[in-house]
């Protein structure tokens, strides 16, 4: 059995996002375009509610999977399939887009708090113009494992100790893992040799392949069949993996398809109003 060891330590960057909101980003950074199959990955949260309040009006997106799981605070969301609602602190969003979906996603702070994350989740060729689905799942429904020897997981996609997460039928089979490591214990995880995994150290500070990984940090691992991070203290990390795609990527801002033409069509969609799923043939 191969640990995996550090391949990167990536150190989030400031960015403003949707109508202004600031927040840290790792993942479609400088130093990181995107790990195969994640595209994207948002930390966002403050105290001071300018850096929020004007949200992500509504906007498109094709091609891809926005994943928002919730720390504290509220989102408010509606979208082109009249769907609406809010998601709240413990709460996760699986929203594939396909072929085409509009939507808003507009913070509010509940006891003066917002913090989460967003990561983007690619979606294969052959899914890329596929029918959008919302998976949205409730804190109460998303299971939680606690062992004696001082981890807590809550299991939101893939398998843990047995127990299975929530978010199902996910192309890229991935794991997504809140994981608490108590001082001095050791949290360990299997996963297959060849799938991409983060972590993103955001309470606390991790020990990892003999390293001292501080927070906010992520850190790309190499390939192996198992993870394993020791507490520095008391901290709290997100655990993400997921098989890769290995197809041609074209990115423009909301947008991800397999190549240019691709994106022109999308803009073109944009423009003449064909955008959104089922839209197109009509
Ligand atoms: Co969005």
């Amino acid at each position: 059995m191969k640990i995996r060891s550090i391949e990167k330590i990536i150190n989030p960057v400031g960015v403003t996002e949707g109508a202004g909101v600031k927040l840290i980003r790792s993942i479609a950074s400088p130093e990181l375009d995107h790990l195969d199959p994640f595209l994207l990955f948002d930390h966002f949260g403050s105290d001071n509610p300018d850096d929020y309040m004007p949200g992500f009006p509504m906007h498109p997106h094709r091609g891809i999977e926005t994943v928002t799981y919730m720390l504290s605070g509220k989102v408010n969301h509606k979208d082109s399939l009249s769907n609406s609602g809010s998601i709240t602190a413990g709460d996760v969003q699986w929203m594939t887009s396909g072929g085409g979906i509009m939507h808003e996603e507009m913070p509010e702070p509940v006891d003066g708090k917002m913090a989460g994350f967003q990561l983007w989740v690619n979606l294969p060729a052959k899914q890329k113009m596929s029918e959008p689905r919302y998976q949205e799942i409730l804190s109460d429904l998303i299971p939680e494992v606690i062992d004696n020897n001082g981890i807590k997981v809550r299991v939101i996609a893939g398998v843990y100790q047995s127990v299975t997460g929530p978010v199902t039928d996910i192309q890229i089979k991935p794991s997504y893992l809140d994981v608490t490591i108590s001082p001095d214990a050791t949290f360990s995880f299997d996963l297959p040799g060849n799938h991409s995994a983060f972590a993103y150290v955001f309470e606390g500070e991790a020990l990892i392949d003999n390293q001292k990984v501080g927070s906010p940090k992520m850190v790309i691992f190499s390939d192996g069949d198992q993870i394993q991070i020791k507490s520095g203290g008391s901290t709290r990390l997100l655990l993400i993996s997921g098989e890769p795609i290995n197809e041609p990527i074209a990115r423009y801002g909301p947008f991800v398809m397999n190549t240019q033409e691709e994106i022109r069509k999308a803009l073109m969609d944009l423009r003449s109003g064909t955008f959104v799923w089922g839209a197109q043939s009509k």
